[in-house]
């Protein structure tokens, strides 16, 4: 019983083998970059037109967004309290015990990798716009009328060579692709923006708060909200890199605070020009809706412009999921929970070149055959569950150690904290319940592997 409460000690996160410690190359430039390329992604580009369906013109009201502040404050607490690689898991095992940390690393990995997935389908639905020649059949999966959704694949794969080759030159290139991605959706604003009418706007939440569909299926602004949580996370990406930033205190603070407030500015602008600009109803099934929204506006240039930008801007999202993903596995790995032969850091180019590839193998294998609806409430599951970590890890800490240095202190945090856990909790339980089912199974696995091996071979149960 007593393995499931060990702890990681403060102290030992500085003082890790230089052989496998990670080269410290980032600054908080690359940091919002890292943000904003993780945030922006297929959450606006996709699934606001899904989450419109859900509950209307309501969709603008930012419920997840809120509940995303709280996290973000959460996590900029606790990342420059704890600067070191491993994120929610980290922080877990050093506040809340070794049994706990394995659930929301086992957490992490079905996000991260999931994300991974879901946004290369995503990406994949606008590079079909551009390859007419492609036979259909190889550009989505089963569930979606093909057989293997082939580009999807190929940009798993592609995002991984990048990763690979080193974390400062991916991290600047990551910052044009992020430039381009605002670039496009201002435009969309600004064109959309031009046809704006009031009248969208009424009835403003036509499926109430919270009710059931016809078919028992959850509708209404919270079933809306779960799903387009998906777009206001990413943010937890650069909390993974903290280990590699210069100077983590001002550079975590700025990156993780300033990136999430700069796309909860954009997601709202982007949701009310959509909504004002045609009804709500005309785009809610589309999967491409920005596109949709300016074709019918008349506006098929800017339309094509936009579904470009998403085409060379979105694999951002997945550089910095993968990104996050590698070094979950590295830093478990390297506590022993998970094989330590993985964990080995590339000498060249100080990234975990294996982890980076197994973790390429896996979201490629999911993207190519899954559902993008799936596979994006799936990812939600495992992120609340981190965020619920992270903020019941910052109460924990300061009820018990209120005396610990913290270089950003999350303001009044008995609100904030609280807040974080039941809007996650709530949202939680407004995701399908097939999706709620399937992570129960995924964490169950997750217990099963850790009372047979993780437990016995973790670093601590071999430390006096
Ligand atoms: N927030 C990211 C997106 O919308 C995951 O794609």
């Amino acid at each position: 019983m007593n393995a499931l409460f060990r702890r990681k000690s403060f102290d030992a996160l500085g003082q890790m083998d230089p052989a496998n410690r990670l080269r410290a190359t980032l600054s908080w430039p690359h940091l919002i970059a890292l943000g904003v390329g993780a945030i922006v992604g297929t959450g606006i580009y996709t699934l606001i037109g899904v989450g419109a369906g859900l509950a209307g013109p309501g969709v603008i009201l930012s419920i997840a967004g809120a509940v995303c502040v709280c996290a973000a404050l959460a996590y900029a607490e606790m990342a420059t309290m704890i600067p070191a690689a491993g994120s929610a898991y980290t922080y877990t095992y050093t506040v809340l015990g070794e049994g706990l940390a394995w659930i929301v690393g086992w957490s992490l990995i079905l996000e991260y990798t999931v994300v991974c997935s879901a946004v290369a389908v995503g990406w994949s639905g606008h590079v079909a716009e551009f390859l007419p020649f492609v036979p259909g059949a190889l550009l989505a999966g089963p569930g979606a009328g093909g057989i293997i959704n082939l580009p999807s694949m190929l940009i798993s794969f592609l995002v991984a060579g990048f990763l690979i080759v080193g974390t400062k030159e991916s991290a600047t290139v990551n910052v044009v692709l992020v430039i381009l991605k605002i670039v496009a959706l201002t435009a969309f604003v600004v064109i959309a923006g031009g046809h704006f009418q009031p009248a969208h706007f009424h009835p403003f939440m036509p499926f109430g708060f919270s009710g059931q569909g016809a078919d028992g299926s959850k509708i209404g602004v919270m079933a809306a909200a779960s799903i387009i949580f998906f777009a206001f996370y990413g943010f937890g990406t650069i909390s993974t890199a903290a280990e590699e930033t210069k100077n983590p205190g001002r550079d975590l603070t700025i990156g993780i605070l300033g990136s999430m407030i700069l796309c909860i500015v954009i997601y709202m602008a982007v949701a009310a020009a959509a909504i004002g600009a045609v009804p709500v109803a005309s785009f809610a099934a589309s999967s491409a809706p920005l596109v949709f929204i300016l074709d019918s506006l008349h506006s098929p240039l800017a339309a094509r412009l936009v579904a470009g930008a998403a085409v060379v801007a979105l694999p951002t999202v997945i550089l910095a999921f993968m990104y996050g993903q590698s070094r979950i596995f590295f830093v478990m790995a390297r506590d022993g929970l998970l094989p330590r032969s993985l964990a080995k850091v590339s000498a060249r180019t100080g990234t975990p070149v294996t982890m980076t590839a197994i973790t390429a193998l896996i979201a490629a294998a999911i993207a190519g055959f899954l559902p993008l609806g799936q596979i994006a409430a799936l990812a939600n599951a495992g992120t609340l569950c981190a965020f619920i970590a992270v903020a019941v890890c910052m109460m924990v800490l300061r009820i018990r150690e209120p005396g610990r240095t913290r270089v950003f202190r999350a303001p009044v945090w008995w609100l904030v904290g609280p807040l974080g856990v039941l809007g996650c909790l709530y949202l939680f339980s407004s995701l399908p319940s097939l999706t709620i089912g399937l992570f129960f199974l995924w964490n169950g696995l997750g217990v099963v592997l850790y009372l047979l091996f993780a437990r016995r071979s973790s670093l601590l149960a071999r430390t006096p």
